[in-house]
């Protein structure tokens, strides 16, 4: 599950590791009689439900259910996946992280993906290089001179150039065949249909766009007039997902301490004004819609975004696309505003004219997210009028049951309540069924259905009860007689279930932490994660009763589902030859089918 690591490093690793010394430094910790606590970094709150356990090395927030191992609390607070926090926690510890022998993918994978960071360092650097040594930097340099751009602003966030031509940057930097791919692959060279390779980028004023930690992945290039495309933006690769990376959250974290609020923009050369004026905390998405990931990504960091848009017809749709897709993770503790600019300014534009306390005024005056989505949905509707009335209560309805349970959906509803003159009560009757898709509204497209639908939270199904069951008390697998369980491939999970109780079986003894060690490595980690968010289940007794209702219900729905084979081998016979038991069977198993 660990990929080419050996598990016996990581567990050596865990009990040289102590976890308090992990995440002190980043999250800073109190202790608290045995435990230590902090507020938790995954969630906004006052008051610290994020305790960290010294003798267990585990850690748990009892607001939102995060919980892991240090491993765990690497990959969720840097950002980092399995292999990466492995090799932190090894490199804290002093120690080299050995692979397991045998034919191995994997070191071949991260060493083309260590070439590939080198790869695009290099192509940042040659192109801040060019921006001062090129025989046409002059025309770069006026640019962005015209632009208002300080020569420092640009070096902090490490503007350069890619000069006019086809071949620069595959001359300068893919001297033998596999650079060539690399960098194809990194998505600065373009394959030609004939064969060969050309730059991507040309003629352009360059954007490197950073990671977390800092290096660069992707880039950004502007045209230097009024060409079109007027930006040219890395294609998704290995090491960029646009849905995920956010311009300027690096130089944000470099530039400030502490982060009362973000504000999300449009455009690179909006973060670089701000910067500019002194505004460290604006981000760009790029060129795509804001996604949940980006949204919990930033609330990780800060309770407050402001979304800033431009006033036009396309600023509100994209305002009203980023309400809906931050719906799924909005809870009580985060603020989330919009701010509409005049008509053809942009924050560049607008700080250079009102400067930074005029900019911040406006950003003052920006619209709460409740007001402007009511706001939005009774704008047609005449709320004098039952008629009027009811639509708006049938309409938020629908976007109301998608957030989140909790004190900020309470009051959503009571808003409702207030503006439909109904009681809360009712309102809520109608909620929190299954949760609902809302009606498209202005261009939604599928896909970001599909993504909306990707965040609600799991349907307890009895796999995943059974995994969560484990996860709370592993001696339950122990309740399960080895090869048990059917194997179904048909169930979604079910072999993970059997992973689960084979890890137990095998050490009987294991700590949850060191468990979920093993777990992290797993191709089901992000469903676990947001299994582990849920609501916890029941303790002792009433647990290990629960759990056997819970084997009951996976065993008869595998037993179930391998029916199936049962029944092909049935079909298979001539009717006249089945048996009067067998008819039944195919009997019940047509009426029954619905049901599962
Ligand atoms: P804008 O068209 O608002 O440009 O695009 P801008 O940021 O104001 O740029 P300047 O001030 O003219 O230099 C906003 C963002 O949309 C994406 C880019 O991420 C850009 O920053 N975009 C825009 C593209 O990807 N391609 C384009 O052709 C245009
Ligand atoms: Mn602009």
């Amino acid at each position: 599950m660990a990929g080419l690591i050996s598990q016996s490093f990581i567990d050596e690793l865990l009990i040289r590791t102590d976890i308090v010394e992990v995440i002190d430094p980043r999250v800073q910790l109190k202790k608290a009689g045995r435990e230590y606590t902090a507020c938790c970094p995954f969630h906004n709150e006052k008051t610290p439900s994020f305790t960290v356990s010294q003798a267990k090395q585990f850690y748990h927030c009892f607001g939102c259910g995060a919980h892991g191992s240090a491993i765990g609390f690497l990959m969720e607070y840097d950002h980092l996946n399995f292999p990466e926090a492995v090799e932190e926690l090894a490199q804290m510890n002093g120690l080299e992280v050995p692979r397991d022998a045998g034919p191995a993918p994997d070191p071949k994978a991260k060493a083309r993906q260590a070439t590939l960071y080198d790869l695009m360092a290099q192509s940042d650097r040659y192109y801040r290089q060019q921006l001062r040594q090129h025989p046409q930097a002059a025309r770069a340099v006026n640019y962005l001179k015209q632009r208002g751009l300080s020569g420092e602003i640009a070096a902090t966030f490490g503007l350069g150039f890619a000069p006019p031509g086809w071949d620069n940057l595959l001359k300068a930097l893919a001297n033998d065949k596999e650079k060539c791919k690399q960098l194809t692959s990194g998505g600065m060279l373009i394959e030609k249909d004939e064969g060969g390779h050309y730059d991507r980028f040309r003629d352009r004023i360059m954007f490197p766009i950073r990671d977390q930690r800092g290096r660069t992945i992707a880039f950004g290039g502007r045209i230097l007039g009024d060409d079109k495309p007027k930006y040219l933006n890395s294609p998704e690769t290995p090491l960029f997902h646009k849905g995920r990376e956010l311009y300027g959250l690096f130089e944000m974290r470099q530039a400030l301490r502490k982060i009362d609020r973000i504000m999300v923009v449009e455009g690179y050369m909006d973060v670089v004004t701000l910067a500019q004026f002194n505004i460290h905390y604006a981000v760009a998405t790029l060129g795509t819609a804001t996604t949940p990931d980006h949204l919990s990504r930033l609330f990780r960091v800060t309770p407050e975004i402001i979304f800033c848009f431009d006033g036009d017809r396309a600023g509100r749709d994209a305002a009203w696309r980023a309400l809906d897709n931050a719906l799924p993770i909005l809870k009580e503790g985060h603020e989330l505003r919009f701010l509409f600019l005049p008509d053809g300014e942009d924050p560049d534009t607008l700080v250079r004219k009102e400067g930074k306390a005029g900019f911040e005024a406006r950003l003052d005056l920006a619209t709460p997210l409740s007001r402007y989505f009511f706001g939005q949905l009774s704008n047609q509707l005449d709320l004098s009028s039952p008629e009027g009335r009811a639509r708006l209560a049938k309409t938020a309805q629908a976007y109301l049951s998608r957030l989140p349970k909790g004190l900020f959906k309470q009051m959503m509803v009571n808003e409702l309540a207030t503006l439909t003159q109904m009681e809360s009560s009712a309102i809520e009757a109608t909620l929190n069924t299954e949760p609902k898709q809302a009606p498209p509204v202005r261009g939604k497209t599928k896909s970001t259905q599909r993504k909306l639908q990707k965040n609600h939270s799991l349907v307890p199904t009895p796999v995943r009860r059974g995994v969560m069951s484990l996860l709370q008390e592993p001696k339950l697998a122990l309740l399960v007689e080895s090869g048990n369980i059917p194997a179904n491939p048909e169930i979604p999970g079910l072999d993970f279930f059997g992973e689960v109780i084979g890890v137990i079986h095998k050490n009987p003894q294991i700590e949850i932490a060191t468990l979920y060690s093993r777990l992290e490595g797993s191709r089901y980690y992000h469903h676990l994660k947001r299994l582990s968010g849920q609501e916890q289940l029941l303790k002792g007794n009433l647990l290990e009763h629960e759990f056997k209702g819970i084997l009951d219900s996976i065993k008869k729905l595998a037993s179930n589902k391998s029916m199936d084979e049962q029944m092909e081998i049935l079909f298979a016979k001539p009717p006249s030859q089945l048996t009067n038991e067998e008819k039944e069977m195919v009997r019940r198993y047509f009426t029954s089918k619905s049901l599962y």
